[in-house]
């Protein structure tokens, strides 16, 4: 009997127990199959996809398609992780109507069980409506990549009492609009502390620190594959960038050499029929 999925109620059942939740992001079938084996009860399919797969230099140009391509493969190799598909900018920088339109082809053509949103001004609204359609909405404040290039860049957020304060209200704001957990990032962890303590829903932090109900982090930067920039708050816990060039060069030299492949991964057919084949072959037709 395959287990059965993390809900909603779960996760929130978990802030109230003081137990950890766990969340990474996945773009793929194979990994998300991996991941969820593993035990994970989130696998965010995150807007960030622009970055590490398609590589773009913000996770702005991704598009509603990929997205829904991606998250169809992660829904396909998961049997207990919850699903959360990740609102692109273009589903959220127009109409309300559009973000909801959005969140359900999530659900109905990927198999989501969740998306989330980026806090910007109007949000709320937007969360609210996505909630009332049904739809089970996750929460995002603190740096929040769609719109951190035109608020400062890739910085931490909420050092100082007003800014901060603002992401208190932010998070609040999210909450009371129906969201039912809320991912804080690059928040300073006295911060992240005080929003925990205040939310009735869970918080997940990435740059967040250890105060945070639950920890979600880039799987590529988890496990050492993404080349570029790599903030403070990640851990890598392996180094598969090094496991993969290592390993492609050995086959490049293996190849070269005519080491690979060798008699064990090579098929064979009876002597007397490649004997009939070179008769055919050598008489005149
Ligand atoms: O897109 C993403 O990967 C995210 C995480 C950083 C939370 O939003």
């Amino acid at each position: 009997m395959s287990p059965s999925r993390i809900t909603v109620t779960e996760l929130q059942q978990r802030k109230s127990r003081g137990e950890r939740i766990t969340m990474l992001t996945a773009y793929d079938y194979s990994m998300a199959q991996l991941l969820d084996e593993a035990g994970i009860d989130v696998l965010l399919v995150g807007d960030s996809l622009a970055m590490v797969v398609l590589g773009f230099d913000s996770t702005t140009p991704v598009t509603m398609e990929a997205m829904l391509h991606h998250a169809g493969a992660v829904r396909r190799g998961t049997n207990r992780a919850m699903v959360v598909g990740d609102l692109p900018a273009v589903s959220l920088g127009g109409a309300v109507a559009e973000a909801v339109r959005d969140a359900r082809r999530f659900v109905d053509e990927a198999g989501c069980d969740a998306v989330k949103v980026e806090w910007k001004p109007g949000m709320d609204a937007t969360a609210r409506a996505i909630v009332e359609a049904g739809i089970a909405v996750m929460g995002h404040v603190g740096l929040t990549p769609q719109t951190a290039q035109a608020e400062g860049g890739f910085t931490v957020r909420g050092r100082d009492a007003a800014s901060a304060r603002r992401i208190v209200d932010q998070a609040l704001a999210l909450q009371e609009a129906g969201c039912f957990a809320m991912v804080l990032e690059c928040v300073p962890d006295a911060l992240a502390k005080v929003i925990t303590a205040r939310l009735r829903v869970p918080t997940i932090g990435i740059g967040a620190g250890r105060h945070c109900d639950g920890q979600v982090l880039v799987t590529y930067d988890l496990l050492g594959l993404f080349q570029g920039f790599r903030p403070k708050f990640v851990k890598a816990y392996a180094d598969l960038a090094g496991a993969i060039r290592k390993a492609a060069g050995e086959y490049i030299r293996e190849v070269g050499s005519g080491a690979f492949p060798d008699a064990a991964r090579s098929f064979t057919m009876p002597e007397e029929e490649m004997a009939r084949l070179r008769r055919e072959l050598d008489s005149p037709r």
